[in-house]
């Protein structure tokens, strides 16, 4: 309980060491159900400890290359904690008003679900039943190295990663190279779901650059491209909320949604490219765009792929996600940095957190190359400072 705590006190740390404001950190916690009294509570204990985590890569006093070989601990690496995943949890609303009326809520979350409540096991029977019976299966990610930077060489089947990057910082490619190499190497599956480029365009691009024939993939059933117009679902959510809005509580997914996405085929893995185009297309509108959000990374667990969700962000971010919410929703955070290295720059990638796994913790140079995306896991990336 006490651990799950921590997770949404870490998540918020970084939220407001990276300027997001208290109030939207509360926000995009009360949004994913957590009662507005927790959430006060929750920053409040992230603040305290903020003042001595706050530095950021930027700041030189911090070695940014960790030398030690071992895989650390994880903070969020237990596989304990069903907090997150079940996140569908809030969708009943006699469970809101239930989780309410007791004091400490997040602890009451957690267990997901205590065999003997039979008030609690009505809407999580799903979780439940497949926290019993599934051991969900590791699925390698096959881009270059990168698998070796996680304990368990890979992604468990259910996960969804938020990879933040700057434009050009290879977040297509890995995101192709993904489905690629799992079609090529194990016969899976891949979605990639396109918010920008077309469906051309990538193909495209990918055959140019790095010879790979996207088109032989769909022809075999093991790739799908889908391109899907950010404004369009904008405009139907801002309509459905519209519609629903005086309603005392927002029951998500009892409306008629877009984004259903009408699958060719039950994915292995499945590729989210870009929430930045999502997030855009809602503009003001940032409730819906994290209403919407939340039913998206239902949906993804729903498929029990392995899922990567793309957002752009500046080329050294410390602003992980524009809303906050994408990373309290996120199984794991995996950041792809442009780092100015003397008088060139230089890719490093980062992963944050990884729930499913220990992992390095460590900045790892990687390169785009004519075969894709290489990840360096040996090589340092040497600053001027
Ligand atoms: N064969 C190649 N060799 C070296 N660099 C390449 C090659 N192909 C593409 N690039 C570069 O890799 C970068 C990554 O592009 P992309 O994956 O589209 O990034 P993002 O999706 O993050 O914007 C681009 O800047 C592109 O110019
Ligand atoms: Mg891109």
């Amino acid at each position: 309980m006490v651990e799950n705590k921590e997770r949404l006190i870490d998540a918020t740390k970084r939220l407001l060491d990276s300027g997001t404001s208290e109030e939207d950190a509360k926000q995009s916690m009360t949004e994913i159900g957590v009662p507005e009294h927790e959430a006060d509570n929750i920053v409040k204990q992230a603040k305290k400890i903020s003042a001595i985590a706050g530095k950021s890569i930027e700041d030189p006093s911090i070695a940014i290359v960790d030398k030690s070989d071992s895989m650390e601990g994880d903070f969020w690496g237990s596989n304990e904690g069903n907090f997150f995943k079940n996140r569908n949890f809030f969708k009943n609303k006699s469970q809101v008003k239930k989780t309410k009326e007791t004091p400490n809520l997040l602890g009451n979350l957690m267990p997901s679900i205590k065999e003997d409540e039979p008030e609690t096991k009505h809407a999580t029977l799903k979780q439940y039943k497949y926290k019993k019976t599934n051991i969900r299966e590791t699925i390698p990610v096959l881009v270059s190295d990168f698998d070796k930077l996680v304990d368990r060489r890979g992604l468990k089947k259910g996960d969804t990663i938020l990879i933040s990057g700057g434009a050009g910082t290879g977040k297509t490619t890995f995101g192709m190279q993904f489905l690629y190499a799992g079609a090529k190497q194990r016969r899976e599956k891949g979605v990639y779901l396109t918010l920008e480029e077309t469906t051309e365009k990538i193909k495209e691009n990918m055959m140019e650059n790095f010879g790979w024939d996207l088109d032989a993939l769909e022809k075999e059933g093991l790739l799908a491209i889908i391109k899907i117009d950010p404004l369009t679902i904008a405009r139907a959510v801002e309509a459905t909320l519209t519609k629903e809005r005086g309603g005392l509580y927002i029951e998500f997914e009892q409306f008629d949604l877009p984004f259903q996405f009408d699958l060719p085929f039950k994915p292995d893995r499945v590729v989210v490219d870009s929430l930045s185009a999502l997030s855009i297309a809602f503009m003001e509108n940032s409730q819906g765009y994290r209403q919407y959000l939340r039913h998206l990374f239902e949906t993804l667990e729903k498929y029990r792929s392995v899922n990567l969700v793309f957002g752009e962000t500046e080329q050294s971010p410390k602003i992980y996600s524009r809303h906050g919410v994408e990373e309290f929703l996120a199984d794991g955070v995996i950041v792809f940095y442009n780092i100015k290295v003397h008088n060139s720059r230089e890719n490093a990638l980062e992963i944050l957190k990884l729930r499913s796994s220990r992992h390095a913790k460590k900045l790892v140079p990687y390169k785009i190359t004519d075969n894709g995306f290489e990840v360096y896991i040996d090589e340092e990336i040497f600053r001027e400072d």
